[in-house]
């Protein structure tokens, strides 16, 4: 699936976060609770390197809350990584941040030695939304792309407690095909970025597996073991009046209300990856994605044999390798 990314804001991000990681005591990584390994940032790792970090699961008000706690525990036991889950509704979220926060670097937190924390997460994670809970302010702006934080901004959230917000946005480079769907179904890809109609496909898919009962509630699906994500669109979209001409269904507006029913949750608290499943997704694609490398790096090499920028291999070397 082809999907814009927004690069002119990673460079300043990049540098702003490489910049102020340095004198930063815990990382805090806003996820998506319904996605959180594909709303993860591979890059954030890199720049962070082995600082501490608090994962916070966020908007479980929509995630399913017997999938929660796998993920809670799973990042639960990496070292130096602590989780916790978080939605708006909670008015105070302060002390629960500052708790875990200590819990990492529990030398941090005095007037004489600060507790430096900075917080990352991708667009509409809800990241403007926990800031403006925590400063009581609604300055951010939230919910739309346009509303990018341009500036760094630092909060002071206790006596010897500061936040820094870091500014524009982090982008991952995809390699899990199924994370681009999943981004895009949760709402955190622009919607002229990507084919709403693959992406109902994909959620259905998924959906079909593993909360047949919540289609079945919702639409009044007959869901037989073998029924296929296009014959669910199809169904959903006549029993919702999406048709067109001749009885045919109308397939946008069928995708559009099944993507628009997960976000809002109306077809109830779904989440759309386990940690088991999201290691062998991610297996899957690495090893694409070094698949992909190697093609493109032998691509690269006979380009620059043709331009005799370097020497074409001899032959003789080459058996000479081949011996030993
Ligand atoms: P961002 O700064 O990370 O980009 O996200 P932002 O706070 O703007 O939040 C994005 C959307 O998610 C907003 O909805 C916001 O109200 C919603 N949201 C944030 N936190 C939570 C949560 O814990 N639970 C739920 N259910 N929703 C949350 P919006 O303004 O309506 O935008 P959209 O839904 O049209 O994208």
């Amino acid at each position: 699936m082809a999907i814009q990314w927004f690069p002119g804001h990673m460079h300043l991000t990049k540098k702003a976060i490489s910049e102020r990681i340095k004198e930063i005591d815990v990382v805090i990584e806003l996820l998506d609770a319904r996605l959180p390994g594909s709303s993860a940032n591979p890059m954030l790792a890199e720049l962070t390197g082995h600082k501490p970090a608090l994962k916070v699961l966020n908007k479980q008000d929509l995630a399913d809350p017997a999938i929660t706690p796998l993920w809670l525990e799973h990042y639960n036991a990496l070292s130096a990584t602590r989780a916790i889950e978080l939605d708006a509704s909670e008015t105070s979220p302060a002390r629960r941040l500052i708790d875990a926060c200590h819990a990492l670097a529990p030398t941090r937190g005095s007037m004489v030695k600060p507790m430096r924390v900075l917080i990352c997460g991708i667009p509409n994670v809800g990241k403007s939304t926990l800031i403006n809970t925590l400063t009581g302010k609604r300055a951010t702006k939230t919910g739309d792309e346009a509303g990018i934080t341009k500036v760094e901004q630092r909060l002071v959230l206790a006596d010897g407690f500061y936040l820094w917000d870091t500014p524009g946005m982090l982008w991952p480079r995809i390699i899990v095909a199924k994370s681009g769907y999943n981004l895009a179904a949760s709402g955190a890809i622009g919607r002229n970025a990507f084919n709403e109609e693959e992406v109902a496909l994909e959620l259905l898919d998924y959906l079909l597996k593993r909360y047949p009962q919540a289609l079945e509630a919702r639409y009044k699906l007959a869901i037989t073991p073998d029924m296929a994500d296009e014959q669910a669109l199809e169904e959903i979209g006549r029993k919702r009046g999406a048709v067109l001409t001749k009885g045919r269904v109308n397939l946008q507006k069928a995708a559009e209300i099944v993507i628009y029913e997960f976000r809002a949750a109306t077809l109830g608290r779904i989440t759309l990856e386990t940690p088991q499943e999201f290691a062998l997704w991610l297996a899957a694609g690495k090893l694409l994605d070094a698949e992909r490398q190697v093609k493109k790096d032998k691509i690269e090499t006979s380009r620059l044999m043709r331009l005799k920028k370097i020497p074409k291999p001899n032959s003789r070397d080459q058996d000479r390798e081949l011996k030993g």
